[in-house]
């Protein structure tokens, strides 16, 4: 993944371009770097760690220039350190590279034997001595051409010039790049929430373009050197906020507004006085759809596998659910009487848009639900379902995943009304507990804030943890072990509570925390009877069940409450208090709660 920035201006721009890779961190924060260009010469500093620490460095020792690129990285090739960090320079070339050169190892073993020395493991610095090699000969469109198409993989590139030192470059294949235009200065960008705070004038290169940038013009070529035109789109005005205000970070931020993002999300599709839900211009007539394939990952794949048991009870359309990245390599038979949904918070993951893409290019109807609007994914399919939920900026998905299911929920009802797979009073009624929905949310984010924290002190020690849950309960446990891997590094599973006996049972031993999902649903009799498996066997249970439910808490060491619904809403009550789990087991232990190690937001390698 990794985050891009490039700026052209008449002013000094290092300030604005560590602002920038602030916001961008979400894509990679192991290392980060900056190039600017002063006295003809190309000025690199970086290094191992987060922007701040590039920022300390910068202060020591400051860097002006009117023109200059940085990057945040997420490792591939090399380990996080100061000499992997971007950019990768030569005396005549800056790059700064998000994505996967696949023959980097061939085009190294190249240039080596023409004399180039490589200082780092990257794959990204071929790409810093190819082009100083087609410099050699080409002129500056020709030479970066040359050099992309010698380049296997996928790649967003900024790029600077000793000899061109007025000019940004920004090329792209596979890889997201905005392009922006400001007020005497230009910008390059992973995506355009790095360049909000600076223009809401906005193009995006396609798949082989390049762009050169000024502080007063933008010149776009293809890969045939050719200058091309492009039209600039103006951005949304964003009513949400990406500030922390008086939370501690971003994640509890982004978890105590979920009622907000309901009331959002809901306010936008359904339509209380008329009790209806607002689809207009659907891709495809749900009386003709044959079959629903969702697609994500992450998380987002966990809102699909919740969003199969809606579309399953409400409507008689059969549903298969993928994760991305397997889904783009297997043999399957994509049909035009198909409907593909692809369901991304950021829009930009790898496998997903390649997924989709694999789609586009079968003429298959497809639909993306999307927290960003004008991301790769929301622009490439026939049809978006926005989840509302404004910038969600911890890397664990908490608010967006409430709205992704939202959406999928709200579409099941409404395709279950057009094909009247559903009564119109059942269908009013849905509608009218959706309204209802934001106060239960609310109240269930004050039940957690009081009672969650105890729990959290008894994972601890624990060597691992374990969640069980059987119908709309089982892929909130998937979701729950997934948050509390990626927040605390504690090894969890989510299992369906039935398939405990066959092979998971194993791991249960005297202390295990086994959180048992067990709201008053059909299952909830045969879900009490694997609690009661679990506790045989010494597991410390945390039932997690609905209000005045009289439940037998023997031997239970916590209950926690949520409160009672209309079954397909419990999904969404039910996972909140596994979000706070696990930002609780993560603040005990002093793990960095917005930036868990390893992981970033936008995963744009595959
Ligand atoms: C990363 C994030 C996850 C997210 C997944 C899919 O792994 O850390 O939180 O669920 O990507 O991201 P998307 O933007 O496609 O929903």
């Amino acid at each position: 993944m990794c985050g891009i920035i490039g700026i052209a201006s008449k002013k000094l721009v290092t300030s604005n371009i560590i602002q920038s890779l602030k916001k961008l961190e979400y894509r990679g924060y192991d290392s980060a770097g900056i190039a600017t260009i002063v006295n003809g010469e190309i000025n690199e500093k970086k290094c191992a760690g987060r922007v701040e620490n590039l920022e300390k460095m910068l202060f020591k020792s400051p860097s002006s220039g009117n023109l200059g690129i940085g990057h945040v990285r997420w490792a591939t090739h090399g380990i996080p350190s100061h000499v992997n960090a971007h950019p990768h320079s030569s005396d005549e070339v800056s790059v700064v590279h998000n994505g996967i050169i696949e023959n980097s190892n061939e085009l190294k073993k190249n240039l080596e034997k023409k004399g180039y020395k490589f200082k780092s493991q990257t794959d990204t610095e071929v790409i810093t001595f190819l082009l100083t090699d087609f410099l050699k000969d080409f002129d500056l469109v020709e030479a970066i051409n040359k050099t992309l198409k010698t380049l296997n993989g996928s790649f967003a590139l900024g790029i600077l010039f000793k000899k061109y030192s007025n000019i940004v470059v920004g090329a792209r294949r596979g890889s997201p790049l905005a392009v922006g235009y400001g007020p005497e200065e230009n910008y390059l960008g992973s995506d355009s929430y790095a360049l909000k705070s600076m223009t809401n004038k906005i193009t995006y290169l396609e798949d082989g373009e390049v762009c050169l940038l000024t502080n007063n013009k933008i010149d776009f070529y293809n890969s045939k050197n050719k200058k091309i035109n492009k039209e600039i789109l103006t951005l949304s005005n964003d009513k949400h906020t990406a500030e922390k205000g008086d939370y501690k970070d971003f994640m509890s931020k982004e978890i105590n507004e979920q009622n907000i993002t309901a009331k959002a999300c809901i306010k936008e599709y359904v339509d209380h006085l008329r009790k209806d839900i607002n689809l207009y211009n659907f891709p495809i007539n749900p009386l003709d759809i044959n079959k629903i394939i969702l697609i994500g990952c992450g998380t987002a794949y966990h809102s699909c596998v919740t969003a199969k048991y809606w579309f399953e009870e409400l409507t008689n359309i059969p549903i298969d659910i993928d994760i991305a990245s397997e889904f783009r390599y297997r043999k399957i038979k994509l049909n035009k009487k198909n409907l593909y949904i692809f369901v991304s918070q950021s829009g930009e993951t790898a496998d997903t848009f390649a997924a989709l893409d694999l789609c586009k290019k079968n003429s298959v109807k497809t639909c993306s639900i999307v927290n960003v609007v004008e991301s790769s994914i929301a622009r490439s399919s026939d049809f978006v379902l926005p989840i509302h939920a404004g910038p969600e900026i911890g890397v664990a998905s908490t608010k967006a995943f409430l709205g992704q299911m939202l959406v999928l929920y709200i579409l099941a009802i409404k395709i279950s009304e057009i094909r009247k797979e559903i009564s119109k009073s059942d269908y009013e009624k849905k509608i009218n507990d959706l309204k209802k929905l934001p106060d239960l949310i609310k109240n269930t984010l004050n039940y957690c804030q009081d009672n969650v924290p105890i729990i959290a002190k008894d994972f601890l020690k624990a060597k691992g943890a374990m969640f069980l849950g059987r119908g709309l309960s089982f892929p909130i446990a998937l979701e729950g072990a997934l948050k509390l891997k990626e927040l605390s590094y504690l090894h969890a599973e989510g299992y369906p509570a039935g398939e405990m006996k066959h092979g998971p049972l194993a791991l249960i031993e005297e202390g295990l925390p086994v959180v048992i999902l067990a709201p008053k649903d059909r299952y909830f009799e045969k879900t009490i009877s694997n609690m009661q498996e679990v506790i045989a066997r010494g597991g410390k249970v945390i039932l997690l069940t609905n209000e005045d439910n009289k439940v037998i808490r023997e031997n239970v060491r916590f209950t926690l409450e949520i409160p009672v619904s209309n079954e397909h809403l419990t999904p969404f009550l039910m996972t909140i208090p596994l979000q706070f789990l696990a930002y609780h087991v993560a603040s005990l232990k002093n793990c960095d709660i917005d930036k868990p190690r390893n992981l970033a937001k936008s995963v744009t390698v595959e």
